[in-house]
């Protein structure tokens, strides 16, 4: 059933345009900028994608474009399917299963989150080099889909080391002090609390958000070479003292969409 879904979702894109995307991109909240200067885009709203839910986030615009970045052919994701919108884990990680179908090799995700390790300033960006899975629910929960891949998937290689090598070296390129860690996924939406970001810190996290987690599971579990990138966009709760607000989010993450968007274009160009 899921894949005859699948099959028909990938047929309607590759309707829409005939070049197979070289790697596909999830811009998270406020980082939907870098989509906009695609050459010869062609913007496929996910209303219209037959499969697609309809993602109801702020600063998420909910569609599909693809087009041309430096040479290469990509698609982008403007906007994704959280889970505290309410959607099954299945709807989440649906689009990241059509890029496997397409045949498109590479997935980058972006997000933007909240920096656990005192070190980070909003602003950084961080290299995603593992997770912690804090959601309370897993996208391959039910039965196996054979055709995507194996019921254990193995995770020790969810984040490839190829692409994060090449992510670093963008960052050199660009100036861009690029931190690495761990990201855990939290389901929300409410904001952590302060007890709760201690823990997450004790546990070894690097920063928290609402997002990816599922995505990486999902992308891992069929074979796709992922890269996952955050900017931090606020200290998690309790480190300053100051409420969190979903604005904040978007804004911090608006001001730094240009350099975001720069790095994503020279990763782009090495992939
Ligand atoms: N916590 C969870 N998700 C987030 C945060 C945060 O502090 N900032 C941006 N997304």
């Amino acid at each position: 059933m899921l894949e005859k879904q699948i099959r028909e979702t990938v047929k309607y894109i590759k309707g829409k345009t005939g070049i197979l995307p070289e790697a596909a991109i999830v811009l998270g909240s406020g980082l939907g900028g870098f989509a906009d200067s695609l050459e010869d885009a062609v913007i496929l709203p996910y209303e219209e994608i037959p499969g697609f839910a309809v993602s109801t986030a702020p600063g998420h615009k909910g569609q599909m474009v693809l087009g041309k970045k430096k040479g290469r052919y990509v698609l982008c994701l403007q906007g994704r399917f959280h889970y505290y919108e309410g959607y099954t884990m299945a709807q989440i990680v649906y689009p990241v299963r059509v890029i496997k179908a397409l045949g498109t090799p590479k997935l980058i995700l972006t997000n933007s989150c909240g920096g656990l390790n005192p070190n980070f300033k909003p602003g950084d960006f961080m290299l995603i080099t593992d997770h912690i899975n804090f959601m309370g629910a897993n996208p391959l929960t039910g039965p196996n889909e054979d055709w995507l891949g194996c019921r254990f998937p193995d995770m020790t290689k969810a984040y490839n080391q190829e692409l994060a090598g090449k992510a670093r070296a963008c960052a050199k390129t660009l100036s861009i002090d690029l931190k690495e860690g761990v990201y855990v996924g939290y389901g929300g939406p409410s904001f952590e609390t302060p007890a709760e970001i201690r823990m997450f810190q004790m546990l070894g996290g690097s920063a928290v958000g609402m997002s990816t987690v599922p995505e990486v599971i999902a992308a891992s579990h069929c074979g796709l070479e992922v890269l996952a990138l955050s900017c931090i966009t606020n200290l998690a709760a309790g480190i300053l003292d100051q409420p969190l607000s979903g604005e904040e989010v978007i804004e911090t993450a608006g001001k730094a969409g240009r350099k975001f968007t720069e790095l994503l274009e020279k990763i782009v160009e090495i992939i």
